[in-house]
């Protein structure tokens, strides 16, 4: 791309990779979360959903068939049956051999290394998932991680899901969270608004509704705001000048030059 982010409206603002660097790899594979720490990116961010016997995977859609090889929803399967799945080669067949991973697999490899956001999806169609994966989360001890890399926050939590991010709010109140706010939520009415700070940290707005009044109403209630999902380079331009507090790319080379 000719464009660049300048380093003064990069600089500063956390930059997230969108199912890993998915604008150039394979969502949601160990590839494009390799590739996000490449590109200086400050997070990745994935989409977890439950195996049939109860495992977290990582993967963004509730079924099969549009990233691997395999079909049908995530749950019918054993996580015997989705690691054979080949999650590359409908990207690229140079890809071929990318892995779904679990998300214990990421957490072992990218903990420390990279900043690393947590989306919880379709919470309805499994019931426990939060609290397996505060059970997954307790076994990091994420304040050792954080004085050692100097990162606030190695693992944040977000989701559509506001019970789950209220269930986690209680449970892991020392992990930060962000409710996800689609734009047929817009506009948000005060009420809302304040009830969503009283349990999230972060508030985070598709970036096609995002203004400078929204952020200044995020922040007047002392929450954070990251922008989703920037896939043109003017608009992350924009919600950089906006002052946002993160923003979530699938190209997160674009966002840091000059780091
Ligand atoms: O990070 C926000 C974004 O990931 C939410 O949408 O569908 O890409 O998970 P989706
Ligand atoms: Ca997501």
């Amino acid at each position: 791309t000719s464009f660049m982010l300048s380093p003064r409206l990069s600089g500063g603002i956390p930059i997230i990779a969108h199912r890993g660097a998915s604008g150039y790899a394979p969502e949601n594979t160990m590839a494009a979360f390799e590739l996000a720490i490449e590109m200086k990116a400050d997070y990745i961010e994935l989409d977890v959903h439950l195996s049939k016997d109860g495992e977290l995977v990582v993967l963004h859609d509730e079924t099969l068939e549009r990233t691997t090889d395999g079909v049908g929803p995530v749950k019918d399967r054993t996580w015997a049956e989705i690691s054979r799945l080949d999650a590359g080669s409908k990207y690229d067949p140079a890809y071929r051999g990318e892995r779904i991973p679990l998300l214990r697999e990421v957490l072992d490899r990218f903990a420390g290394r990279i900043g690393i956001l947590i989306e919880l999806k379709e919470t309805a169609s499994y019931p426990g998932i939060e609290e397996k994966l505060a059970q997954l989360i307790e076994e990091y001890d994420v304040a050792v991680i954080a004085a050692q890399e100097g990162q606030a926050a190695p693992i944040m939590i977000q989701s559509f899901e506001r019970e789950s991010i209220r269930y986690l709010a209680e449970r892991l109140p020392d992990i930060p969270r962000a409710v996800l706010i689609h734009p047929d939520q817009h506009p948000l009415s005060p009420d809302t608004l304040a009830d969503l700070a009283s349990y999230a940290d972060y508030i985070n707005c598709n970036y096609e509704v995002l203004d400078r009044k929204l952020v200044r109403d995020i922040h007047a209630l002392d929450r954070k705001v990251m922008a989703w999902t920037l896939r043109d380079e003017r608009e992350m331009e924009r919600v950089a000048r906006l002052g946002v507090d993160g923003m979530i790319t699938d190209y997160p080379v674009w966002g840091n030059e000059g780091k």
